[in-house]
């Protein structure tokens, strides 16, 4: 078991109050990170305070809609403010596409405008002001930095809505341009793309699925199991640790083998 990953680094996670990025707040803290914890939903971001306290760890929570590049800043601006500087930033928020009345997955001409501005608000803006911010503050602090973004395998492949997964095709590439722009000042840029996982980004305030649904789920991939959250967050961990040093402008999978091709 390698332990310690990162140990003393000052790191801002959005999105923790739930699923992957309450996974990921688990994991990073468990390795020796200093959180703040980024999220709108504070009863639920409380719980993810709560959790990492228990086993030891160190957070705080900031209230912050990451489609207002004032409140992305105010999270950056926590980190210093407790930890003295920021080394990593964990752009994790992402909703998903929008559903019909009848509760399907909008098709492209059934989404409206006003949906059409909250996804590209939230899944796309919101990375970019945690990117800009984050490198500004990086570049104050001398140079160094890591971002690990969210992005999904819906940026890869045509899956998971069309809205949605431009949304998080336009974070695949702004992965990997971002991640040449700041090479050579020693800022590394990567994403985790992960496929379906059994979270309140599926259930909605419905609870969790029964394990019999989570099961269905997982027949649709390769490897015969549906992602689970920790899968995802300890992929951003590599990502965000000196195990992946030498690694930039990559979108990893976390998708079971889905993004790799079909059987014959
Ligand atoms: N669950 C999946 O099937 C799936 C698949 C591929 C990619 N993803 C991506 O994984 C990431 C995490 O999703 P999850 O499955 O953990 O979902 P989740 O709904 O469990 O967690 C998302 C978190 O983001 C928060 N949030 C939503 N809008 C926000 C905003 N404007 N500002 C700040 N916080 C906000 C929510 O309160 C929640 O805590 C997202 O980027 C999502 O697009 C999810």
């Amino acid at each position: 078991m390698i332990e310690g990953l990162l140990k003393g680094k000052s790191v801002v996670i959005t999105g923790s109050a739930s699923g992957v990025g309450r996974a990921a707040a688990e994991l990073f803290a468990a390795h020796g990170a200093r959180l703040i914890c980024a999220d709108i939903a504070l009863d639920l971001l409380e719980e993810t305070i709560a959790a990492v306290k228990a086993a030891g760890g160190e957070a705080r929570a900031v209230r912050c809609d990451v489609s207002q590049k004032s409140d992305v800043a105010a999270a950056v601006k926590a980190a210093v403010e407790a930890y003295g500087r920021i080394d990593v930033i964990y752009n994790n928020v992402g909703i998903p596409s929008p559903k019909t009345e009848q509760g399907t997955m909008a098709k492209l001409v059934e989404n409206t405008d006003a949906q059409i501005e909250k996804l590209y608000a939230v899944n796309v803006n919101g990375v970019i002001y945690g990117c800009q911010l984050a490198v500004e503050q990086f570049r104050a602090q001398g140079g160094g930095g890591v971002i690990v973004n969210t992005a999904s395998v819906a940026g890869l492949i045509g899956w998971g809505g069309v809205l949605y997964g431009s949304t998080k095709g336009a974070v695949v590439n702004l992965t990997r341009a971002l991640a040449i722009e700041v090479a050579g000042e020693g800022i590394r840029v990567n994403s985790v793309c992960p496929a379906g996982m059994a979270t309140r980004f599926i259930t909605g305030d419905r609870g969790p699925l029964p394990d019999a649904a989570i099961e269905r789920m997982g027949q649709a991939y390769p490897l015969g199991r549906v992602i689970d959250p920790l899968d995802t967050a300890k992929a951003a961990l590599f990502l965000a640790s000196d195990l992946s040093s030498n690694i930039t402008g990559v979108n990893l999978p976390v998708d079971g083998g889905l993004s790799a091709g079909k059987p014959l």
